[in-house]
């Protein structure tokens, strides 16, 4: 990040259709994430709805295939990408690879995800799309939610940035409980990730001063 141009490098990666990518392009382009510049869009799967969704708004786009790719070949040619762009930050949206300790390690504290839960509840390894929603109706919980959360080595475990609860109403199914927390995901990561670059940009500043 130069002086001048204070934006941060931004990649995202998908695996599907990319709405929550789309409400961060879109929250980027209003003007509402100042420190942001989405930079890359890198998805594990060719057929991700997402890709045309990115290249629409003229972003970079890259398809690394994860399926019938040795673990490590796959991860070694993510973090290729990001360096090769200057990342500096990741969202994850809708991704379900988990990201290697290589990744984690050079992006320590600045890889973001979103989890359609109120974590720690419902996440974890299966816990992912209509899992969750199941999970949380088969439990007859009255709330659930949407969390963001950084990334560590464990899938959703990180620290959780912000989560916002939303009602479970008598009579939901996965799809429409999905639907009432896809809505507030959408605000959600925005809003988070326009404050995770602001501090992040910040501590920058204080660190070359
Ligand atoms: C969202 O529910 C998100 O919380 C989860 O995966 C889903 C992705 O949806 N991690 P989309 O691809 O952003 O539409």
């Amino acid at each position: 990040m130069s002086d001048t141009q204070s934006r941060l490098g931004v990649a995202i990666l998908v695996s599907g259709g990319g709405s929550n990518m789309e409400a961060l392009i879109q929250a980027v382009k209003a003007g509402s994430v100042p420190h942001a510049e989405i930079a890359l869009v890198i998805s594990n799967r060719a057929d991700a709805g997402a890709l045309s969704r990115a290249k629409a708004h003229g972003i970079a786009t890259q398809v690394i295939v994860s399926k019938g790719t040795p673990d490590d070949v796959f991860q070694e040619a993510v973090l290729k990408a990001l360096e090769e762009y200057r990342i500096e930050a990741v969202c994850l949206a809708g991704y379900l690879k988990k990201v290697s300790h290589a990744i984690v390690q050079k992006f320590h504290g600045r890889i973001l995800n979103i989890h359609p839960a109120l974590l720690p509840k419902y996440g974890g390894a299966g816990m992912y799309g209509h899992f969750v929603h199941e999970a949380v109706i088969q439990a007859g919980d009255t709330e659930s939610g949407c969390s963001v959360h950084l990334v560590d080595d464990e899938f959703d475990h990180g620290r959780v940035l912000a989560q916002k609860p939303v009602p479970v109403l008598p009579g939901d199914s996965p799809e429409s409980l999905a639907e009432r927390i896809l809505k507030e995901e959408h605000k959600l990561y925005p809003a988070v990730l326009a404050q995770f670059c602001e501090q992040l940009v910040a501590s920058r500043r204080e660190s070359d001063d």
